[in-house]
């Protein structure tokens, strides 16, 4: 259990939040919501005590453990998979080494030996002897085999690499387990592993998500950060979003009154527990939404981006031509002799076996990698703008976010980039704020911000949701639906290339699959499946 109380954090002049007082409970899940920059990941920080509040406490259950997932995926490179999984229980690693280091030892003397029962005793306690295979066990479920267990981390595929990290958050059954933003990295099928996971647990879990359906599988209990508050709901996501659409309804047609607001939410509440108790997605712990306090739901205070793309020009009937291309990595074979044009006003989202795949193919368009064969030509009327899938390159030099901003704007007068950036939510003091110090959300407004100043004619967008809170995400894919140029994508978010893109190209380890449809239609036509089959089990 984690008890906050009073909590407060003030970074500039106005604090990001105070007066938290909650209490994080047992067999529950609580997704973590809010815009971007709300301070999802500082509260985390902050529980996890790898940040100091301002005013208040956080206390966690005496004798219980707390375990994050870790953000940085090589902070554990030089150690063997299955020792990075054990290092998740540092009481118990420690021990283990202790151990090893006293055993070790060429003088051991009495004391040793008293020292070394004790730590005995301990590791016993811990269920120590179990260890290596608890840890092998939880790898082997996430699909990492066994003649990975003693790999370095460092040479592992990126994919496997978050897996490892989310078997070490998990590793002894923590009783408090924070992660932020856990979907972002992960596989579809690791995704839903984890649901289930987070499903089936008895402990206290705290989860940071902007993924509706995620959050809609896994939590009982919604926090949301809004208005320099956090306060706790019962319910799913679902739930939190439409009784609080609700209540903004209600504000709007301030004429009713009080006790008839009352009556229609609790009607509200009332068919919507009906629907949650059919559906099978709802956890085993499926709960109280009786409970609800009906004063309590507010309107939401979200704002949405103003993200518009304006071409300087028109392209020509030349886009891009690919031919033969072919990338390689240490003997993999990403894609191999992809050719296809791409002619004016299409929008295509690719595909491959994963990540890897896509993020290559845009950086050899892009000029930043090198194929191991086969040429491509831009059409001479281009003016591409790319949304890289790591942004950090741009944010590794201090610099106030007006002065970043600055490098890449034609007309660089304050009020100008003022006004610009108030339009991408960032105002007043946010304007002398370091980029270092940014969320991920905000780097990626940032991003988005450059290139609509570059005026482009050709949108390259390597997972442009990712980070992105659902009202950005929103605009985002509102405007990428009624821009009249082209788009190139990779993304998981199946909304966002469903009702943007109408050409699939599907970069195989044989060739391409290049077809004119929407993505859905793609995913499940019975030839097009039995064709991937074929190619990608080659
Ligand atoms: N050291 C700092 N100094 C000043 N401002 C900071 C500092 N650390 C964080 N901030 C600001 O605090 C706010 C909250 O940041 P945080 O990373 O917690 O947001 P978040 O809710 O996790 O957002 P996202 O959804 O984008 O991940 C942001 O506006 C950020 O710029
Ligand atoms: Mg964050």
């Amino acid at each position: 259990m984690i008890t906050v109380s009073n909590l407060a954090i003030q970074f500039g002049k106005k604090p990001l939040f105070s007066d938290v007082n909650l209490k994080f409970i047992p067999g529950n899940c609580y997704g973590v919501i809010g815009a971007n920059g709300a301070g999802k990941s500082t509260f985390l920080r902050m529980i996890s005590g790898d940040l100091e509040p301002t005013r208040g406490s956080v206390i966690v259950g005496q004798t219980e453990r707390l375990s994050v997932l870790k953000q940085n995926h090589n902070e554990f490179d030089a150690f063997p998979v299955l020792d990075t999984v054990l290092m998740g229980h540092r009481e118990l690693w420690s021990i283990m080494k202790e151990k090893d280091a006293l055993y070790a030892k060429s003088d051991f003397t009495d004391e040793d030996g008293i020292k070394a029962a004790k730590l005995e005793d301990e590791f016993a306690g811990m269920d120590g002897w179990n260890a290596e295979s608890d840890a092998a066990m939880l790898l082997s479920g996430l699909g990492i085999k066994e003649d990975l267990h003693n790999q370095l981390m460092k040479d592992l595929d990126g994919k496997v690499k978050v897996r490892v990290l989310l078997a070490q958050a998990l590793f002894g059954n923590p009783d408090n387990l924070l992660l932020d933003e856990p979907t972002n990295d992960l596989d579809l099928e690791t995704v839903m592993w984890l649901e289930n996971y987070l499903g089936n647990s008895q402990n206290t879990v705290i989860v940071v998500s902007h993924d509706r359906h995620f959050l809609d599988n896994v939590c009982t209990d919604i926090v949301d950060i809004d208005y320099g508050k956090i306060r706790a709901f019962s319910g799913n996501y679902s739930f939190w979003y439409e009784s609080s659409q609700l209540a903004l309804r209600q504000q709007v047609t301030s004429n009713k009154k009080a006790e008839e607001k009352k009556k229609e939410l609790q009607e509200f509440i009332r068919r919507f527990s009906a629907n949650v108790s059919k559906s099978k997605q709802t956890t085993s712990r499926k709960k109280m939404l009786e409970k609800i306090n009906i004063d309590e739901i507010q309107p939401s205070n979200r704002r949405y981006p103003g993200i518009i793309f304006q071409p300087e020009r028109q392209t020509g009937d030349r886009v891009l031509r690919v031919e033969g291309l072919t990338y390689e990595q240490d003997g993999e074979v990403f894609f191999k002799d992809a050719s296809f044009t791409i002619e004016k006003g299409e929008k295509v989202v690719f595909l491959g076996k994963d990540n890897r795949v896509t993020t290559a193919f845009f950086k050899i368009i892009m000029g930043e990698l090198i194929p191991a064969s086969g040429v491509f030509e831009w059409g001479v009327t281009i003016k591409k703008a790319y949304l890289p899938l790591d942004n950090s390159v741009y944010f590794t030099k201090s610099e106030k976010l007006v002065d970043w901003l600055a490098k890449y704007s034609d007309d660089t007068s304050e009020a100008f980039l003022r006004g610009y950036l108030g339009k991408m939510l960032f105002s007043g003091d946010d304007l002398q704020k370091d980029v270092q110090v940014l969320s991920g959300g905000e780097k990626m407004r940032c991003m988005i911000a450059r290139m609509m100043l570059e005026h482009p004619n050709m949108v390259i967008l390597d997972h442009p949701t990712n980070h992105l809170d659902m009202e950005s995400i929103q605009s985002f894919n509102n405007n990428m639906k009624t821009y009249q140029e082209e788009v190139m994508v990779a993304s998981h978010d199946h909304e966002f290339i469903e009702t943007v893109c109408s050409r699939v190209i599907d970069l195989t380890p044989v060739g391409v699959i290049d077809k004119y449809m929407d993505f859905e239609d793609y995913l499940g036509d019975p030839n097009i499946k039995e064709i991937r089959t074929k190619r990608y089990n080659r």
